[in-house]
């Protein structure tokens, strides 16, 4: 039986750790090419931003939680280790069945060691981590089970077995001589293009010939463009929001003294892009389309990932976000020609999400930019940060060629073939 003491102890190292696991995790998943994967990993983020917060709650009731929110340094080197990995799919299996693997463990040590009656609102949450963590494991595995005991996994697990699992509980195990950690001198960094594995992909998919493009913009917004073809332009559109996934994680990691309330918002914000790309990638083959014949747009990757995190965040919410409303709200009556119940009602909770993005952005963008030492009017910042975009897009903006030649891959001239339109 656990005094309050020591439960609020427990609390708060379970908090650093789901929110470690916010922060880190997040860095697989511009680093992975199974879409799905991205998706399922949005979700476990999301997941994960959850559980820390009810911790952190039901620490503050108790007393004595702490105002500082930031992992310690024991903690935060496991992670850090974690990340430093050569090949992604080895370092997602070793972050599953070591990291979140104790996690569990511990999970259900709080659960034998915690009174049922005394501490029965903890004692609630901690179950149902549980069956979240239960499910993880297994959703984690189709990806995974391959790599499940490599050198790396196992290098992983000796260095948390060394600090006694996460509760520092366990008998601590002492590390090999020979063990080097690599994260004291090799620095992290973002890839400079994310990963989509066996998907074709190109630089952008807006442009103005439909013999080159499969989104033609003034068509969008042309009252004589036919509703299918809107529809299904659309759906590209939000297809590739996979885009907005990529490079929204790699603010996590950059940020590590944020308050964990901004992690929150942002591990929300991920998850809802991740559902919005989802949208375009399960509806369009319903309605015909193949997606090893749709390039998937990457230029703003690559160019945000030149720019620091606040600059990402900027230009995120403050610029392609708040900039998309009127073009989509038009979108939407268009499509509502074709009482398409499904496709309504996909937009309406994009429109909504979206909206809650651009006041995420009012809310953060300002504490982004103070984590940086930022001290200027943001909307100054705002202006700088776009010239700048400007600038870098004439470098990155076009590094990534097509894969596929202009008769392979879906344009708009095939988009409307597929409409019915000739
Ligand atoms: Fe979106
Ligand atoms: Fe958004």
């Amino acid at each position: 039986m656990a005094a309050v003491g020591s439960t609020v102890k427990f609390l708060r190292v379970l908090f650093e750790v789901e929110r470690e696991i916010v922060r880190c995790l997040t860095t697989y998943i511009y680093r992975v090419g199974d879409i799905e994967l991205k998706y399922l990993l949005c979700q476990h983020v999301w997941e994960s931003a959850g559980h820390a917060r009810f911790l952190r709650e039901r620490g503050n009731e108790l007393g004595g939680f702490g105002k500082n929110e930031a992992a310690r340094e024991e903690i935060r080197r496991i992670f850090e280790e974690s990340i430093r990995v050569d090949e992604e799919i080895e370092g997602l299996a070793a972050f599953y069945r070591v990291i979140k693997g104790e996690l569990l463990i511990s999970y259900r040590k709080y659960l034998d060691t915690t009174h049922s009656l005394a501490d029965w609102p903890s004692r609630k949450l901690v179950e149902e981590f549980i069956q979240d963590e239960e499910r993880h494991q297994a959703e984690i595995q189709p990806y995974t089970g391959l790599m499940e005991n490599t050198d790396w996994v196992q290098r992983l697990q000796l260095a948390l077995d060394a600090q006694g699992g996460w509760l520092g509980a366990l008998p601590k195990a002492k590390l090999p001589n020979d063990f080097n950690w690599r994260w004291p001198d090799l620095p992290y960094r973002h890839p400079d293009t994310c990963n989509r594995g066996d998907f074709p992909t190109c630089s952008s998919v807006f442009g103005y010939d439909p013999g080159e493009f499969p989104i033609c913009r003034d068509w969008l917004e042309d009252p004589k463009t036919d509703a299918r073809v809107i529809r299904l332009m659309v759906y590209v559109w939000l297809m590739m929001e996979l885009d907005a996934v990529d490079y929204l994680s790699t603010v996590f990691y950059e940020t590590p003294e944020a308050p964990f309330d901004l992690h929150y918002d942002l591990a929300r914000h991920l998850w809802d892009e991740s559902r919005h790309s989802a949208f375009g990638y399960r509806q369009l083959p319903k309605l015909g389309v193949d997606l090893m014949t749709l390039e998937h747009s990457v230029s703003l990757y690559n160019i945000l990932v030149q720019m620091t995190p606040p600059e990402r965040y900027a230009m995120m919410t403050r610029e392609f976000e708040a900039g998309s409303f009127g073009t989509k709200a038009y979108i939407m009556d268009r499509v509502r020609e074709l009482s398409d119940f499904e496709a309504d009602t996909l937009l309406a909770f994009d429109r909504n999400d979206e909206q809650q993005h651009v006041r995420y952005g009012h809310r953060w963008l300002p504490v982004i930019m103070d984590l940086f030492g930022i001290d200027e009017p943001v909307d100054t910042f705002v202006e700088a940060t776009q010239k700048r975009f400007q600038e870098l897009e004439k470098n990155y903006g076009e590094l990534t060629p097509h894969s596929l030649t202009k008769e392979e891959r879906f344009t708009a001239n095939e988009l409307l073939k597929l409409a019915g339109i000739e």
